[in-house]
């Protein structure tokens, strides 16, 4: 299942816990895009956060086997990991980043969103110093058109083009912005709202500026929905890990989509302890589950501190020998308990599926989501980072 021919017990032997991630899987979901997709806009698969709990540089190099044209990051930092990585294709960093880190922008040669006055300033300043690559970064004029969260209004983004135009020196590539509701609703008016802004603003930033722009808004659920509309660049995330942005937005396309989105990752433990209860005794702190037979408990190494949601206790499943375990009480900061009376022949090492296959079934982000009350990006997202990722291509 693992690359050169490791299984998956050479690869997990010294770990009590760790993700597997279905690098094929998340190449076939870039494959899929592309094919929905208007021919001239450009995939670009957002990596942040870890490639939404992924795994940013293997991700990275799957969605770029798979047909993207840029990658998308948050920060500065992102994107210095993914060169560092020799990734060296077009990367746009889309969140807010610190005026001391523009120059190592440059040297990145990044895409960079650019909304604050305080960046400006600097970016002249650097200009100005001709300090080294500042003509390699290439700046995206962030507009206000709804989301209320970054952004410039028209004039102020009028205001930053005349002193990018009047510097000489820098490079304004792109008009940008950010859905606040394609895929929560049928009535898509907000949304129609936002993208008459971001269009009107982008004519009238690009005939000042003088030259062609990159316009783009489009998230996965405006991807997936509006798939010719989705202006010049796609910047696609929960949709490229397989995950849909929303079940209204799932039961709209999925049928449309060819092959359709796959889940790529899996997040395992090994049974740190088996042990018998008897009937009536309390499970874990508070005491908030008391046994109603003798139980037999399977201790799993993961609490809230590697990301299993302290909302899922009492709640929550996990497959073991492919059925399902029930958590029993709180789940604790390390450790959660589950319920495997049923499963026979458990022991302390084996394998139990957090997130993912294991046989026949399958928990997923989704199913994860509703337990905590949140909903899939979240859960993936906040599978902590000191977790192994280990890409397997089956
Ligand atoms: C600016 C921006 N563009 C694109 C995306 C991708 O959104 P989605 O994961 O819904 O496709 C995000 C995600 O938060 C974002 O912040």
């Amino acid at each position: 299942m693992c690359g050169d021919d490791l299984t998956r017990d050479d690869l997990t032997r010294d770990d009590l816990t760790w993700c597997e991630v279905n690098v094929l899987r998340l190449e076939q979901n870039m494959r899929a895009l592309r094919r929905h997709l208007n021919a001239k806009t450009l995939l670009a698969p957002a990596v942040k956060s870890n490639a939404y709990g992924h795994g940013i540089e293997a991700s990275a190099q799957a969605f770029l086997k798979g047909g993207a044209d840029w990658l998308c990051v948050h920060t500065i930092a992102e994107a210095k990991q993914l060169r560092e990585a020799g990734i060296s294709c077009p990367i746009y960093c889309f969140g807010p980043s610190m005026v001391q880190d523009l120059e190592l922008a440059a040297q990145l040669g990044l895409h960079l969103v650019l909304y604050q006055d305080s960046h400006l300033e600097r970016l002249r300043y650097l200009a100005s110093q001709q300090a080294e690559s500042i003509q390699d970064l290439k700046l995206h004029l962030k507009i206000e058109t709804g989301n209320h969260r970054q952004g410039l209004s028209l004039e102020q983004a009028l205001d930053f083009t005349r002193v990018l135009k009047e510097n000489g020196q820098l490079c304004l590539s792109g008009v940008s912005s950010h859905f606040a509701n394609v895929e929560d609703t049928v009535n898509q008016g907000y949304a129609e709202l936002q993208m008459s802004r971001l269009i009107e603003a982008g004519e009238a930033i690009e005939s000042l500026w003088g030259q062609p722009l990159l316009k783009h808004i489009a998230n996965s659920a405006a991807t997936l929905l509006w798939p010719n509309r989705a202006l010049d660049i796609a910047r696609v995330g929960i949709s490229a890990y397989g995950l849909w942005p929303s079940k209204l937005c799932q039961t709209l396309v999925a049928d449309q989509l060819e092959p359709t989105l796959q889940t790529a990752l899996s997040w395992r433990a090994r049974i740190a302890q088996v042990k018998n209860v008897p009937r009536g005794e309390p499970i874990g702190y508070g005491c908030t589950y008391i046994t109603t037979r003798p139980t037999r408990l399977a201790i799993i190494p993961v609490g809230y501190y590697e990301g299993y949601d302290r909302s899922l206790s009492n709640r929550g499943q996990v497959l073991i020998k492919g059925q399902r375990a029930q958590v029993l009480g709180r789940v604790c900061m390390n450790i959660c308990m589950v319920d495997i009376t049923d499963i026979p022949m458990c022991q302390a090492g084996d394998i139990a599926t957090l997130l993912g296959e294991d046989g026949s079934d399958c928990i997923s982000a989704d199913e994860l989501g509703t337990w905590a009350d949140t909903i899939n990006y979240e859960i993936v997202a906040r599978i902590a980072g000191h977790i192994p990722r280990y890409p397997v291509n089956v």
